[in-house]
C-alpha cells in the first residue's frame, strides 16, 4: 500500500476541508461512524448503509440510480471515480477528525457546500486524480498479498465493493485480474473475508451479463452455493445475493444451478420457518426469478422441481407469513407457476390449500390497509394477490370443464 497512502496523504493534506465539504454533501448519511478506534472504523463508515441489494434486480436502471444517488444529483457522470476516491481516502483517514470536521461541515449552507463541492471537483482535476481503475488495482494487488493483514485485506474489499458498483469499472474487474482474486477470497477461513468477497461477485454480476458469465466461467458458482449453508448467516445472505445475480436470465447458469443440486437448496430454505427471513426472502425471489424465466422460455422443457407438491405447499404457506415484503414474492412466485404448463391445478387446491390461503391473505391485507404507514404497500399487495386469485380460478375452471 505504500505508494497509495504517499500520493493520497499530498492531497489530503492540500484539501481536507474541502475534501469533507464535498463529502458531506455527496455522502452525510455515510459518516454516521462515531468510533474513534482507528483500526476498526474505516470500513465501517460505508458498511451500514450498503442497501440491501436484491430488491435492486427489479430494475435494470439500478446501477445507474445508486450512483447518481450518491452523487447527488450532480449527473455530470464525473462522480464514480470521485466516489471511488472518496471512500478510498475515508478508509486512510483518521475517523475523529473526519468526524469533527464533518460536523463543522454540516453547520454550512447549502450552497457554500455546493461551492466548496466545485471547488473540489475542480482541484481534483488539477491534481489528477487517480482514476477508478487505478484504485482498483491498488486493491486488487492488495488482496493478492498473502502477507497483507486482515484488517487491509478487508478495507482492500470493501473499497472494491464500492468500487464495483458502476457497470463499467464491473466490466474492468477481470481485464485487472480482479475476479480471479475476490474468487480466491471465498476460501478465506474468516467467515467476514468470504462475506464481502461473495457480496462483490453479486454486485458485479448484477444485471451486467459480461461479469455474470465471467464469474461462471471462473467455476465461482458452485462455491457461492456452499456458502448459503454457511453458519454464518451474514455471509449466507450475501452467497444466496450472489447466486441470484449470477443465475438471473441465464440459462447455462441456471442449469449448473440445478445440477448442483439448487433446486433441494431452495426447497430447505422455503420450508425451514427458523431460518433468518432475509434469507428466506432471498430464496422466494430467486424463485420468482427462475420460475418467470421458464415463462419465457416456453421451449424450455419445465423443470419438475416446479411442480413437486411439497415445494408449491412450502411457497403457499409462505403467503402466511406476516412479513409483507416476503407474502409479496411468495405471490410473485406462485402467480409465475399458476401460469406454467405442468403443475397440477388440483395440487395447488387440494394438496396446498390455496383457496383458504388467499383467502386468509385477502382478510390480514385488508387489515393492513387501515395502517396509514403500510397501506400502499398493502394495496399494491392485494392488487397481486386478487390477480393470483384470478388466475387460479381460471385455470381450475379448465380443469372442470375438460371432462366433458
Ligand atoms: C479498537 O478495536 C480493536 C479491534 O476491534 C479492539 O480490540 C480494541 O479494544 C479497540 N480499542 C478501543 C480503544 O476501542
Ligand atoms: C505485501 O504486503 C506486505 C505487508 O503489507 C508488504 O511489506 C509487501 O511489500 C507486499 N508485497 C508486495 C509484492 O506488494
Ligand atoms: C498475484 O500474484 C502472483 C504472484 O504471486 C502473480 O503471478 C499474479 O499475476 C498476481 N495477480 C494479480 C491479479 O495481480
Ligand atoms: C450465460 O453464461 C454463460 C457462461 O456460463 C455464457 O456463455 C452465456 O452467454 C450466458 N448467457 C446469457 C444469456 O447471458
Ligand atoms: C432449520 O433451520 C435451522 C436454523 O438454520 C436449523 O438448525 C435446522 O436444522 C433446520 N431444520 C431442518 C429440518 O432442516
Amino acid at each position: 500500500m505504500g505508494r497509495s497512502v504517499a500520493s493520497m496523504g499530498l492531497w489530503l493534506l492540500l484539501v481536507p476541508s474541502l475534501f469533507l465539504g464535498w463529502a458531506a454533501v455527496a455522502s452525510a448519511d455515510r459518516f454516521h461512524d462515531t468510533s474513534s478506534n482507528k483500526t476498526s472504523s474505516s470500513g465501517a463508515l460505508f458498511w451500514s448503509t450498503a442497501k440491501e441489494e436484491v430488491d435492486l434486480l427489479r430494475n435494470p436502471q439500478a446501477q445507474e440510480d445508486s450512483t447518481e444517488a450518491v452523487a447527488n444529483d450532480d449527473s455530470d457522470g464525473g462522480f464514480s471515480s470521485l466516489e471511488g476516491m472518496l471512500q478510498w481516502a475515508i478508509g486512510h483517514s483518521d475517523p475523529a477528525k473526519l468526524k469533527e470536521t464533518s460536523q463543522a461541515v454540516q453547520r454550512l449552507s447549502h450552497s457554500e457546500l455546493k461551492q466548496r463541492q466545485i471547488e473540489l471537483k475542480e482541484l481534483m482535476e488539477k491534481l489528477k486524480m487517480p482514476s477508478d481503475a487505478q484504485l482498483m488495482q491498488i486493491a486488487i494487488a492488495d488482496l493478492n498479498n498473502s502477507s497483507l493483514s486482515l484488517e487491509d485485506r478487508q478495507r482492500a474489499l470493501r473499497e472494491l465493493l464500492v468500487l464495483v458498483e458502476p457497470i463499467d469499472n464491473a466490466n474492468d474487474l477481470n481485464k485487472l485480474g480482479g475476479l480471479a482474486v475476490v474468487i480466491e477470497e471465498l476460501n478465506h477461513p474468516e467467515p467476514d473475508i468470504r462475506m464481502v468477497a461473495a457480496w462483490i461477485l453479486g454486485k458485479a454480476s448484477q444485471n451486467n451479463p459480461v461479469a455474470q458469465r465471467q464469474v461462471l466461467e471462473l467455476g465461482a458458482l458452485s462455491k457461492l452455493m456452499k456458502m448459503v449453508k454457511s453458519s454464518s448467516i451474514e455471509e449466507a445472505i450475501k452467497a444466496l445475493y450472489a447466486v441470484s445475480a449470477l443465475i438471473r436470465s441465464n440459462l447455462t447458469g441456471q442449469e449448473l444451478f440445478y445440477a448442483e443440486a439448487g433446486d433441494i437448496m431452495l426447497q430447505d430454505i422455503l420450508s425451514n420457518s427458523s431460518i433468518d427471513i432475509r434469507l428466506r426472502r432471498k430464496a422466494v425471489f430467486l424463485v420468482g426469478d427462475l420460475t418467470e424465466c421458464q415463462l419465457e422460455n416456453v421451449d424450455k422443457a419445465e423443470l419438475p422441481f416446479f411442480s413437486n407438491r411439497f415445494f408449491l405447499k412450502s411457497l403457499v404457506d409462505l403467503m402466511a407469513s406476516d412479513d409483507l415484503d416476503l407474502q409479496e414474492k411468495a405471490l410473485v412466485a406462485i402467480k409465475n407457476l399458476l401460469q406454467l404448463r405442468t403443475p397440477e391445478p388440483l395440487v395447488f387446491k387440494d394438496f396446498c390449500g390455496l383457496d383458504g390461503a388467499l383467502e386468509r391473505t385477502r382478510q390480514q391485507l385488508q387489515n393492513l390497509m387501515a395502517d396509514e404507514y403500510l397501506k400502499d404497500y398493502a394495496v399494491d399487495v392485494e392488487s397481486l394477490r386478487s390477480e393470483v386469485e384470478l388466475i387460479f380460478h381460471r385455470k381450475m375452471g379448465k380443469v372442470i370443464r375438460v371432462p366433458t
